[in-house]
């Protein structure tokens, strides 16, 4: 089986569908948003480097994906492209076979390729380790959001910043710089 990159400009309603299906298998959705109106969010803010979901597909099944997106952040006082690492799943009956990595790997190739400096992304304890077998690494810098809007309902609140246990970047090797991480927007 092989993962396949779909960039988000080229990407067809009917393959962010399957995504969608499967995204909300593994995160249920509080409150269901229609496929539709994400989709049309995501493709109205396409930045310059590679953006998009991996797929693996067994036949005409969606198996696991991964997404990255273009993020301006500022380390200290220096801006920072990073590549936005988010929905990494796989479907529950095909854990533990490799497709996850294979799904993570894909995305990955927009950072060994040079598109992007680094990977920056969180996830939770349980998780890291996946990621450790990846390359990635834990980083300990504080994490705050400078736009963060105020008076949301809790969950959103929570969401204006990395909400998870750990975070990470791609390559584990890369320098950051010390000092906080402004992610100028809301945690992914
Ligand atoms: C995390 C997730 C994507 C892993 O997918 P997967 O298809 O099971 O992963 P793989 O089979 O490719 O695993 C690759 C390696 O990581 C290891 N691994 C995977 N999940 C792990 C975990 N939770 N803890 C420790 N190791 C893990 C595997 O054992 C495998 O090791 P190996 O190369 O030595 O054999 C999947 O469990 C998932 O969808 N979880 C729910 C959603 C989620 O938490 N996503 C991450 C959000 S940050």
């Amino acid at each position: 089986m092989k993962a396949e990159f779909v960039s988000l400009k080229d990407m067809s309603f009917d393959v962010y569908e399957d995504i969608f299906t499967l995204a909300a298998m593994v995160w249920p959705p509080k409150e269901p948003v229609p496929a539709r109106e994400k989709f049309d969010s995501l493709k109205s803010r396409i930045g310059r480097r590679p953006e998009g979901f991996s797929v693996v597909y067994e036949g005409s099944e969606l198996l696991g994906t991964a997404y990255i997106e273009e993020r301006i952040i500022t380390v200290g006082d220096k801006e920072l492209p990073v590549a936005a690492l988010g929905g990494v799943c796989t479907h529950p009956d095909v854990r533990g076979r490799g497709l996850g990595a294979l799904a993570v790997r894909k995305v990955f190739e927009a950072v060994d390729a040079g598109e992007y400096p680094v990977c920056l992304f969180q996830t939770s304890f349980k998780v890291e380790p996946f990621y450790l077998k990846l390359g990635a690494a834990r980083i300990t810098n504080r994490i705050v959001n400078s736009l963060a809007r105020t008076g949301l309902p809790p969950r959103q609140m929570r969401r204006q910043v990395f909400w998870d246990d750990v975070v990470m970047i791609y390559p584990g090797t890369f320098c950051l710089p010390s000092g906080d991480i402004n992610l100028q927007g809301p945690g992914y």
